[in-house]
């Protein structure tokens, strides 16, 4: 069986994916329509032509303006089932999704509709596609603290919906301590917490996660490399790491995917995963992430069969549940 091959058909978890960033242009234009919102793009070519990014802010831009689109519940239903029929296709059985409910909020957009409608495509999937879910709901880094807080409270208000919460944006001069008082609030709540570190910001925002947000996994994590102590660290406690390659070199924090520490993770022993982040921004889901990167670095079968296990012993899923693929 070819590398390739294998990787299409391991069953695997996907534990870092933005819901919003799984918006294709075809379905931003038809939206744009559906809803009478106006869009500076006029075709899917012209769509594509904005997706060159030179770091995460120049994305973030492009992405916080293509979600406008998204008005009602069915819209985020929509959105949602796409992404999971999508994804069920790549031998994906599990998903942790994000989403940003202060993004939505901001324009008018009631936190009920956003999460009524991604619900209930993960009820969806779970009845008809056998597939099993958690939802993570983030706090956006760019926006202060009080924001946060008031996306908790309406959280706290749908604890039967939302797992855990993250932390996602603008990393660059936001440090995770700046919500140390939400995540603490969250963690007393019974949410579980994760949060983006070591994307563009520095290890030193990778040590503040674990040690002030007292996150269960690490999303992104690449500049852990940067302090040996801290690789060993996360070694010895299996602190899960999301990574994400073709985010990372859509986003320019590597210029090559052969210098995407993938492989140097699994060789200091962390508990690294393959996710695909914002996969219609960034050109691939899952398993395009997998195969591009495996051929870059020279992954091995064993390394990729590896990377499959650690979908699932770095999800949210009951011991129980993670055995069946273990
Ligand atoms: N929001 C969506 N994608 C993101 C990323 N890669 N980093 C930070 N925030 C995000
Ligand atoms: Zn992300």
């Amino acid at each position: 069986m070819t590398l390739h091959s294998l990787i299409d058909v391991l069953p695997k978890a996907e534990l870092h994916l933005h819901i919003e960033g799984t918006l294709e242009p075809e379905m931003m234009l038809a939206l744009a329509k559906r809803n009478g919102v106006e869009l500076p793009y006029n075709s899917v070519a012209e769509v594509q032509a904005a997706y060159e990014f030179d770091c995460l802010q120049d994305f973030l831009d492009v992405y916080y303006q293509g979600m406008s689109v998204l008005i009602n519940e069915r819209d985020f239903y929509d959105l949602t089932m796409a992404y999971l029929e999508k994804v069920h296709g790549q031998g994906v059985r599990h998903v942790e999704i994000f989403f940003d409910p202060q993004a939505h909020m901001e324009r008018g957009v009631a936190f009920e509709t956003v999460l009524g409608g991604i619900s209930s495509a993960l009820e969806t999937a779970g009845r008809e596609m056998d597939m099993t879910s958690k939802l993570i709901m983030c706090f956006l880094r760019h926006l202060d603290e009080e924001d946060a807080f008031g996306a908790l409270n309406c959280a706290c208000k749908h604890k039967e919906h939302i797992y855990a919460v993250g932390l996602d944006s603008s990393e660059a001069g936001r440090p995770p301590e700046l919500f140390s008082r939400v995540f603490a609030k969250a963690r007393a709540q019974g949410f579980k917490a994760v949060a983006h570190a070591g994307e563009e910001g520095p290890a030193a925002y990778i040590e503040t996660a674990l040690d002030d947000l007292k996150v269960s996994r690490v999303d992104h994590g690449n500049r852990a490399f940067e302090n040996p102590a801290l690789v060993a660290r996360m070694a010895a406690e299996q602190m899960p790491l999301t990574m994400c390659p073709l985010s990372n070199l859509r986003l320019k924090g590597i210029t090559d995917l052969k210098e995407h520490p993938i492989k140097k993770a699994l060789n200091a022993g962390l508990l690294a995963t393959v996710n695909s982040d914002d996969p219609s921004y960034f050109g691939g889901y899952v398993n395009e992430n997998y195969k591009q990167v495996a051929d870059a670095v020279g992954l091995t079968g064993e390394d990729i069969v590896t990377l499959a296990k650690n979908s699932f012993k770095a999800s949210f899923q009951s011991p129980s549940e993670k055995q069946a693929y273990l």
